[in-house]
């Protein structure tokens, strides 16, 4: 890349309310509560969580702007909330395989995303799931759609 323009990286957060229940269907149930713990009970729970979307790259000249905010903005909603917000995650297909665990979810929503930036290069997707707990994704071997391409083995 020309280093004849200035780099950036612009980070927007979004809120993303879900539901998820940890379990899997490789582990038996006594290994699923001591692998998930409370996360395992049955009936699921919730939470809010705050996603983190970093955007490196060249600033526009033009714009001053590493990426349209407006365009980031629309292909997050499309893709990303108007998909997981307010919803149960395990009914998700990206799910169906996969623990709907942060980790994973960071790694699905930065699959989902990595392909269609209006500009810019996706660094980095961090979730933030309670005020103790933070995951952060920074690269897939997979393409979007995620629920479909996800294996590595294939
Ligand atoms: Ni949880």
């Amino acid at each position: 890349m020309s280093q004849s323009h200035a780099q950036a990286y612009f980070g927007r957060r979004y809120t993303l309310s879900a539901s998820h229940r940890l379990h899997t269907e490789t582990l038996t149930a006594a290994q699923n509560r001591a692998a998930y713990g409370k996360c395992n009970n049955p009936y699921g729970h919730g939470h809010n969580y705050v996603v983190e979307i970093l955007v490196g790259g060249r600033v526009n000249p033009e714009t001053g702007m590493v990426v349209d905010l407006a365009g980031l903005d629309a292909l997050v909603g499309a893709q990303i909330l108007a998909r997981f917000d307010r919803t149960n995650l395990n009914a998700d297909p990206a799910f169906v395989e996969r623990v709907p665990t942060t980790e994973n979810l960071c790694c699905t929503i930065f699959a989902l995303l990595k392909d269609g930036l209006p500009a810019g290069k996706l660094e980095s997707v961090r979730i933030e799931e309670t005020e103790n707990n933070s995951f952060e994704c920074c690269g897939v071997p997979w393409s979007r759609p995620a629920p479909e391409n996800h294996r590595e083995d294939k």
